[in-house]
């Protein structure tokens, strides 16, 4: 095939990159390909340019939280992190703070981490206690959220103990995931996520461990540092290195109803560059920013590069993951990235990555990010590797478990800090997206407005 003149532009909306389709070079793929990676889905999206105060103001950092983050489904924590009865964790968003119990009954809950006597946050750290136990003057409740004591209870006739239950917070299931909606007419979880489990099917995130999770304090707003992790534009000029064995402006990009996704190729060269490289170059390059650091090694006479990874990956995978001879090269090597509105981004296929972002305490200009590794494993489920958090000023390589990809995060955290204060400084009103490489960012946009006029 012609590698520089693929797709010509048809017209403006259908514009697409010179080089390989995703879909065309999946007709390459040494294996069938799942039904999944076939599906293109694309929307007509209302933004190309949304206001620039959406992400410094006061203002609309309020409205964002009682309009979003008191309404939506969100990630709060994994199964696995409270697997055993009075395990619990704590999620803070803005100002809310929200304790997620296992139950004596095995039964996940969720409660207003604030005690019902004089407000006290019930819980500072995450642990395991058989009964939730405010430290103040110790209000004490069952694992259910029932009350069970309070000192000196004499002092007390006025409150009824069917009536000083913790208030519950609703709490959905997912792929090995907890999530919480603190609006108590919200809808059903299962319908929030629509089919985004029927996408993962072949790729079970609930039989994954959390090889490592690692935050880091970002001096951007939330939506400035997930946006960065939303489309493969900026790789050319934020990742040059990679140009050799990443497809990145021939990436697919489709969205659904509160998920979307996008799909970059990897072991494929970048359009962007004039001489296609050979197999060889291609796997290099990618050997340079893989995640696990695996060894150098020859692509074979009559196998290409990305053949020659997805066969060391299925070497790596077996006995790990069933079935593992069937899995295509495109599973085994792409970048398959989705996001369920608002802040939450699982990778799809046997990438490890999943990644969460949030607003941190009250400020539109400073964020969580977190990068979560879920990894298949034998046997019995290992621990999840303790959780790291990174100052604003860290490098990402301080957490050696996130392995040689923490330099490619590090390239990626440049810019933050920098657009924050590009957007405070500007002299115009409007940021500005791509018709196509930006459609993740525009579904995005497109449910904030929805949520914020609601
Ligand atoms: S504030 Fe919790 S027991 Fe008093
Ligand atoms: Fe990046």
């Amino acid at each position: 095939m012609d590698f520089e003149n693929m797709n010509p532009v048809k017209n403006p909306k259908e514009s697409r990159s010179n080089g390989l389709s995703y879909q065309q070079l999946l007709d390459t793929d040494s294996r069938e390909v799942p039904d999944v990676l076939r599906m293109q889905s694309s929307r007509d999206l209302p933004f190309v340019r949304v206001p620039i105060d959406r992400y410094t103001s006061q203002a609309f950092h309020d409205l964002e939280f009682e309009k979003i983050w008191k309404k939506v489904w969100q990630f709060a924590c994994r199964e696995e992190q409270i697997p055993e009865v009075g395990d619990h964790q704590i999620y803070d968003i803005g100002k809310l703070s929200i304790l997620i119990v296992r139950g004596q009954d095995a039964i996940i809950r969720a409660f207003h981490n604030t005690c019902l006597h004089r407000g006290r946050a019930l819980k500072d750290r995450p642990g395991r206690s058989l009964q939730l136990q405010c430290p103040f003057h110790g209000w004490t409740w069952n694992l259910d959220g029932s009350l069970k004591q309070i000192p000196c209870r004499w002092d007390f006739d006025h409150v009824k103990n069917e009536k000083t239950s913790l208030t519950e917070i609703k709490v959905g299931t997912w792929g090995g995931f907890v999530f919480i909606n603190p609006d108590p007419n919200a809808e059903a979880f299962e319908d929030y996520i629509g089919d985004l489990p029927s996408h993962f099917e072949r790729w079970p995130l609930e039989e994954r461990y959390i090889a490592a999770h690692v935050g880091r304090i970002m001096e951007c707003n939330w939506k400035v540092a997930q946006e960065g992790f939303m489309e493969a534009y900026h790789v050319a000029s934020t990742h040059p290195q990679m140009l050799s064995a990443i497809g990145d402006a021939n990436s697919q990009y489709d969205a659904w109803d509160h998920f979307s996704r996008a799909i970059t190729a990897n072991m494929t060269p970048s359009p962007h560059l004039r001489k296609k490289p050979s197999e060889q170059e291609q796997l290099d390059a990618m050997m340079g920013v893989s995640l696990d650091g695996k060894p150098s090694m020859t692509v074979p006479e009559q196998r290409t590069a990305r053949q020659t990874l997805g066969q060391l990956s299925r070497m790596q995978l077996q006995g790990l993951v069933p079935s593992v001879q069937d899995l295509s090269d495109a599973e085994l090597s792409d970048s398959i990235y989705y996001t369920l509105f608002p802040n939450f981004h699982p990778w799809g296929a046997y990438n490890r990555i999943t990644y969460r972002f949030r607003p941190l305490g009250n400020s539109p200009n400073q964020s969580l990010m977190e990068v979560f590794y879920l990894a298949p494993f034998r046997g019995k489920r290992p621990d999840p590797h303790p959780f790291q958090l990174l100052n604003a000023h860290a490098s990402w390589t301080e957490a050696p478990q996130l392995g040689s990809l923490a330099k490619v995060f590090d390239q990626d955290t440049l810019n933050m800090a920098a657009v924050q204060k590009g957007l405070h400084a500007a002299g115009h009103q409007e940021v500005t997206f791509s018709q196509y490489q930006e459609t993740k960012i525009r579904h995005f946009h497109s449910l904030l407005d929805q949520y914020v006029k609601s």
